[in-house]
């Protein structure tokens, strides 16, 4: 399918559509969550939960949604999420969400697992002049020069931040994959690590664990941030914050910014909503260091709550792939244009002209008893 299907009219009419065009595995791989998607649900409930507070006759006609964030100005505050292999839910993959984010002036963020090269990726947007910003995100490899080959492949391919995912040194359980035996389909795979070489499998003696001292036996720890900042001038970010504590080292760290995450509720299931998360983080570390959170954002209200908690920006994940799956590119642009939308409507209706008058006070308390 290619066109926009009619009565599309909002982010959630694309999951639908999204399920008709892919299979099974797909499905349950884009769609999922790990264990019983207990967070995969709250994540969108808690969103839902908070009230908004309408203020009316404010001046609304000098109006917009621009900021500034590392230093390059965003149109709007929605950036698409790094999503692996999305050549899965349509043959152009990452290479389509490009187009579609640099046509609505979105951040891009594109995964280390992505099915399109991450040069051809920059090669189709970078020169195009109202684009957002443009970061790759980084899964830290178990040797230290693969990950430097990678740094050094988006530092030159045009990349202005790295977003550095800490959340998922391991994937969560992942059921719903594995009910439909889930594997990547031939011909898509994470082309950025083709012809790296591979680790060699630890070797495990009796009553170790293969978890621990095998897949986690080299897994990234604080100090490794300390050895990324000084192999590159980018800044970067860390991606799957959700403790006050883990926010502060961050800060002490020197890192540039912090994506309050719980990977869309597909690492540990049972973490409390991204929405419920983000005031705690925002109060330890709140000016000091910017803050974008994803987490079930389907709404334009939903943006102006997660501004209204902290966020600089938020991210989507989910919405942009049924769409990606549904109409392509154009689905992609249609999603973001949408979120826009209703996120301007959301501001105005709540009296806010531009992003820095967004506080708190858009959010209706409950009265005490
Ligand atoms: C299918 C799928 C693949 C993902 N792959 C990655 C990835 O490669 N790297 C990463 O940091 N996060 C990954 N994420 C997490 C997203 O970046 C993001 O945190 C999450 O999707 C936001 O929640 P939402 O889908 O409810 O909007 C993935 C999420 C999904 C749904």
């Amino acid at each position: 399918m290619s066109g926009i299907p009619a009565g599309v009219v909002t982010l959630q009419d694309y999951e639908a559509h999204a399920a008709q065009a892919l299979d099974d595995g797909a499905w349950a791989y884009f769609s999922g969550g790990a264990g019983d998607e207990i967070t995969l649900k709250d994540n969108r409930r808690a969103w839902d939960t908070l009230r908004l507070q309408a203020r009316v006759l404010r001046p609304l006609a000098q109006g917009h949604t621009r900021s500034t964030l590392l230093g390059h100005t965003l149109a709007h505050p929605i950036l698409l999420a790094p999503v692996a292999y999305q050549r899965m839910a349509h043959p152009d993959g990452e290479l389509a969400t490009a187009y579609a984010a640099a046509a609505q002036s979105a951040g891009l963020v594109l995964s280390t697992q992505a099915s399109v090269s991450m040069e051809q990726v920059a090669r189709a947007i970078v020169s195009d002049p109202g684009r957002g910003p443009l970061w790759f995100q980084l899964y830290l490899q178990p040797d230290r020069g693969v990950t430097q080959q990678l740094v050094r492949r988006a530092e030159a391919a045009g990349y202005e931040a790295l977003v550095l995912t800490v959340d998922a040194p391991t994937s969560g359980a992942r059921d719903r994959e594995r009910r439909t035996g889930f594997k990547l389909p031939v011909g898509v795979r994470a082309v950025n690590l083709d012809g790296l070489p591979a680790q060699p499998p630890h070797q495990l003696e009796d009553g170790d664990s293969a978890l621990f001292q095998g897949l986690l036996a080299q897994a990234p720890t604080w100090s490794d941030i300390e050895w990324l900042q000084g192999i590159t001038r980018l800044p970067i970010l860390l991606k799957g914050i959700t403790h006050p504590d883990d926010a502060r080292e961050a800060l002490r760290c020197g890192v540039s910014a912090v994506m309050v995450s719980n990977h869309g509720g597909r690492t540990l299931d049972t973490l409390p909503a991204t929405a419920h998360l983000l005031p705690a983080v925002a109060d330890a570390v709140g000016s000091s260091l910017p803050l974008i959170v994803d987490g079930g954002i389907r709404r334009g209200t939903d943006v102006l709550k997660a501004l209204a908690l902290g966020a600089r920006a938020v991210m989507i994940g989910r919405p942009y792939v049924h769409a990606l799956a549904t109409a392509g590119a154009l689905g992609v642009a249609h999603v973001i244009r949408l979120l826009r939308d209703e996120f301007e409507i959301a501001m105005a209706l709540t009296g806010c002209a531009t992003l820095d008058q967004i506080g708190p006070h858009v959010l209706h308390l409950p009265a005490p008893r």
